[in-house]
C-alpha cells in the first residue's frame, strides 16, 4: 500500500502526478468541464481523494464561485492540500476520513481522481454508492484511476506506464519490482468491472472519456 502518511511521499506528492499520469492537467480540465455540465456557477462540489489539493486548486481557479468539500483519510495529504490551496482554501471544507462520514450534501457534482485504485474491490461499490447518495439527481460524477485488463497484457501496460514516468524523471525503484510490483500491490480492476460497479452503485450511463496507458476515466450521472 502506498503510504500517504509517509512524510517523504507527501513531500514529493505535488510534483509526481504530472510526471506519471499522461495528460494529467488535461484530465483535470476535462473533469472540471464535465462537472460544470451539471453544477451551477455557484455549485457545491464533492472531491473524494482530495489530498494534495491539486484538482481542488485547478477547479477553484477556473470556477471562482464553486465551493468544495474535500474528503481524504490522510491528515498529511490534507495538510498539503491546505498549502496548495492558499487563499483559495476559503472555499474548501476538508474532511479527514472516508466518504461514509463526510458531509451529506447534496452536491451538484463530484470527482474522484487517482484514488479508487487504492480502494479494495470489496469496498468499491459501497464507496461509489456513498458518493452517489450525496449527489443531486442527475449530477455528474467523474472518476479516473488505474484500470487494466486481466491476463498477460497487464505487465506490458505497466511497463509503458513506467516508461512514460521515466522520461519525465519519475523512475520506479527497480530493486522493488518497478511498476509491475505496484500493479500487484494495488487492486487494479478491469474496465468492464469498473462499469459494473458504477451501475451497481446506482450511477446512470457511465461513459469512458479518458484512456491513457494504464489509466481510464468515466463520467456518470446520479
Ligand atoms: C494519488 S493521491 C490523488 C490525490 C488527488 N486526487 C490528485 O489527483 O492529485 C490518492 C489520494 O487518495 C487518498 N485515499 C486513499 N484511499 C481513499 C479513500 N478510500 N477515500 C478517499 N481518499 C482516499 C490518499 O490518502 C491520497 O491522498
Amino acid at each position: 500500500m502506498i503510504g500517504f502518511d509517509d512524510p517523504a511521499t507527501v513531500a514529493r506528492y505535488a510534483d509526481n502526478p504530472p510526471r506519471v499520469v499522461p495528460g494529467f492537467h488535461d484530465l483535470q480540465r476535462m473533469t472540471r468541464l464535465l462537472l460544470a455540465e451539471t453544477a451551477p456557477v455557484d455549485g457545491q462540489i464533492l472531491v473524494v481523494g482530495a489530498g494534495g489539493g491539486l484538482e481542488l486548486r485547478a477547479f477553484a481557479e477556473a470556477q471562482p464561485l464553486w465551493r468544495f468539500v474535500g474528503v481524504d483519510p490522510s491528515a498529511a495529504m490534507l495538510k498539503l492540500a491546505r498549502l496548495t490551496l492558499g487563499s483559495l482554501g476559503e472555499r474548501a471544507e476538508l474532511h479527514q476520513g472516508y466518504i461514509a462520514t463526510a458531509p451529506e450534501g447534496p452536491f451538484d457534482a463530484a470527482s474522484c481522481l487517482l484514488t479508487l485504485h487504492f480502494v479494495p474491490e470489496a469496498a468499491r461499490v459501497a464507496t461509489l454508492a456513498e458518493i452517489r447518495r450525496r449527489l443531486r439527481p442527475g449530477a455528474a460524477f467523474v472518476v479516473a484511476h488505474h484500470s487494466l485488463p486481466e491476463g498477460h497484457l497487464r505487465d506490458s501496460w505497466l511497463d509503458r506506464f513506467a516508461a512514460f514516468g521515466a522520461e519525465k524523471g519519475a523512475a520506479f525503484d527497480a530493486a522493488r519490482g518497478g511498476a509491475r510490483a505496484l500493479g500487484r500491490q494495488l487492486p487494479i480492476l478491469p474496465p468492464e468491472t469498473e462499469l459494473v460497479h458504477l451501475l451497481e452503485a446506482g450511477f446512470r450511463d457511465p461513459q469512458l472519456f479518458y484512456a491513457a496507458f494504464t489509466f481510464r476515466g468515466w463520467v456518470a450521472h446520479a
